[in-house]
């Protein structure tokens, strides 16, 4: 087991580790050379069934449901289409309409999760066209799927997902260029600009990992605290969702992701001196209403870390500790953002002395309802 882990401590860090490569292997053969256009040959899509999607579900469990949060953004910024997301447990009960032509998109890194699978099976029964996001290719999902977007992640051993969600992210931003250029509903300047920031994405993740000590230093931080919150907005909040459930599956420690914006209906009473709240900014449009939801944390004695793009100095200024990440295209940063989450709740479960690998009570594939 030793020699698998590759001289790391956990598979989760290798994992966190092998994100640059698990990235690239999910965008290679799916780039023109010349970097203009999105080729997914794997799907069974005709020019017309692009054309002619009015509505698209997302459908996943944990971390994968993370992702499709991004997909959706993605996909409707991007190819204009209306998408609902709904975790599997949930659409599998609550009878979602299927009106017009609808595409379901299932999320699912084992390709095994039982709810998951029993909404894809849903979906078709309703005579909706069923895509699936896998890391397995020969997975009961993949099987059953009437188009397979497979993410070439590499087989991922540790319970928290990492390389599973990035490379999850990767194929939402292919898919959604690809509706996008079926669609005409970005430019080919766009794309192209859009294309080529997807492409420094490994070595812009790797650049971040090369710091992973700054990140270590607030681990410390945070390991004695008994609650902590995330805040972000837009595709910001998705991330802190996905970065509050990597540290409540490994740390044990009780976090919160919170929509800025919110915070005052209600979240805002549990602030007290020294809560410790962890805050992205990475969205241009956004950061002044960032910079004024950290100054309200702050007023009320929090001590808050941000996440923040290089170049960001307003925001620097109102935290008490940040964390810098490389400017990309606004859609992109979610690969970033994510990197220090995921180090944050390696750090702290390893400094905890908890299995990092194998967190109580959590199976990698939930395969049971
Ligand atoms: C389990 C795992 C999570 C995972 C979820 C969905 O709960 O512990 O890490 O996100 O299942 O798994 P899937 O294989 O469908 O992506």
């Amino acid at each position: 087991e030793q020699a698998e882990k590759d001289g790391f401590d956990h598979y989760m860090l290798k994992e966190i580790y092998e994100q640059p490569r698990a990235l690239q292997s999910t965008m290679t053969g799916r780039i023109d050379e010349a970097g203009e256009h999105i080729l997914l040959s794997d799907l069974k899509l005709t020019p017309e069934d692009v054309r002619g999607i009015d509505k698209i579900y997302i459908v996943a469990c944990g971390t994968a449901y993370h992702a499709g949060l991004i997909g959706k953004h993605v996909i409707e910024s991007l190819a204009h289409i209306p998408v609902e997301i709904d975790v599997a447990s949930e659409f599998r009960y609550r009878r979602p309409l299927f009106k017009g032509k609808t595409l379901t998109i299932v999320v699912s890194q084992s390709g095994e999760t039982a709810d998951t699978l029993a909404a894809l099976r849903e979906a078709k029964r309703h005579g909706s066209a069923v895509l699936a996001i896998t890391n397995v290719v020969g997975s009961s999902i993949a099987r059953e799927a009437d188009h397979l977007l497979t993410t070439n992640a590499g087989p991922e051993i540790a319970v928290a997902s990492t390389k599973a969600y990035t490379s999850q992210l990767v194929a939402f931003y292919l898919l959604g260029l690809y509706l996008a250029e079926g669609r005409e509903t970005v430019s080919s300047q766009e794309r192209a600009a859009l294309i080529a920031d997807l492409r420094k994405l490994p070595e812009q993740v790797e650049a971040i990992l090369a710091h992973a000590e700054e990140i270590h230093a607030f681990a410390r931080s945070i390991q004695d605290e008994g609650h902590l919150f995330f805040i972000g907005r837009g595709l910001d909040y998705a991330v802190a969702l996905e970065g509050s459930l990597k540290l409540k599956e490994i740390s044990y420690i009780h976090s919160e992701a919170y929509a800025a914006g919110e915070l005052k209906h209600g979240t805002l009473a549990l602030i007290e001196e020294g809560t410790r709240v962890i805050a992205l900014s990475t969205q241009e449009q956004l950061h002044e209403k960032m910079v004024s939801n950290i100054t309200e944390v702050k007023a009320r004695g929090a001590v808050v870390l941000g996440i923040a793009l290089e170049d960001n100095v307003e925001l620097h200024r109102s935290v008490d500790e940040v964390c810098l990440i490389p400017s990309t295209h606004s859609l992109l940063t979610p690969i970033l953002s994510v990197i220090p989450l995921q180090l944050i709740a390696y750090y702290t479960s390893v400094a905890l002395g908890n299995d990092v690998d194998r967190p109580r009570n959590l199976a990698k594939s939930v395969t049971v309802e």
